[in-house]
């Protein structure tokens, strides 16, 4: 068996042992639809979406702010974290991705509690800053790697102490750790990477996975101050 088939077949045996056998009807909707709407691939793994939802119960996270929405695949583990009175706010560029992500939301019993804004973030961060919102407990980063330092000092001023700030798909099959390498995304994942090891208000790390999504990672950082 080659490595990438092992790692898709360890994932589908975790699946199975650990969210269950039964398919979410939600989720798997939303996989649907957004693959019918001809979204690309690229949503969090069900294991992933699990681990992001279980990193939001342990924040006893009751705001979320999520930068890159897609079909709101993400969105949903996320928003499920939430107690009845939690906010999530997503941002998403492209309309087309935006207008499946709400459509899947509310089947997922999710409309009141999520909205997603549609716009280049760095568009709507200002005017989200301006809305003086309470501090996001938790910011998953997971849109264009290009603006991923922008995407942490924005996420920076929207949280507080104790806040978690999630970076998704930071090792770029292993370029990121080549300081030659000029690919866009490449520069924007080391440059958030180097705010998250030297930033006074930040305590991060990362690691690499393995699984649906191949060979991927996360970084994380909890705000200390
Ligand atoms: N979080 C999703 C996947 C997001 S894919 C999940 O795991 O289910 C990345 C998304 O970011 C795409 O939908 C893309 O359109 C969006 N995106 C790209 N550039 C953006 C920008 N400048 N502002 C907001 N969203 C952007
Ligand atoms: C890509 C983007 C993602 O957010 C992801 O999880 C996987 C792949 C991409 O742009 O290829
Ligand atoms: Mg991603």
């Amino acid at each position: 068996m080659s490595e990438a088939r092992l790692w898709h077949a360890v994932d589908e045996y975790f699946t199975g042992r650990l969210l269950g056998d039964d398919p979410d009807e939600a989720l798997a909707a939303a996989l649907r639809d957004s693959d019918a709407a001809g979204l690309p691939a690229i949503a969090v793994s069900p294991l992933q979406g699990k681990l992001l939802q279980l990193l939001a119960q342990l924040q006893g996270a009751r705001t979320i702010l999520e930068i890159g929405t897609l079909g709101g695949y993400s969105t949903i583990w996320l928003g499920r974290a939430l107690p009845a009175d939690g906010r999530l706010v997503s941002l998403e560029y492209d309309p087309r991705h935006a207008e499946v992500a709400v459509r899947n939301l509310a089947r997922a019993g999710l409309g009141e509690r999520t909205e997603v804004r549609v716009g280049p973030a760095l568009e709507s961060l200002p005017k989200l800053a301006d809305e003086q919102p309470p501090p996001f407990d938790l910011v998953f980063i997971d849109a264009d790697k290009v603006n991923n330092p922008h995407y942490v000092e924005w996420a920076l001023r929207l949280t507080a102490a104790g806040s978690l700030i999630v970076l998704d798909n930071v090792v770029r099959g292993g370029r990121v750790a080549d300081p030659a390498n000029d690919d866009p995304d490449v520069v924007g994942t080391r440059a958030a990477l180097e705010l998250f090891g030297t930033h006074p208000r930040l305590s991060a790390t990362a690691l690499q996975t393995v699984g649906d999504k191949d060979y991927d990672g996360f970084a994380l950082a909890r705000v200390v101050a």
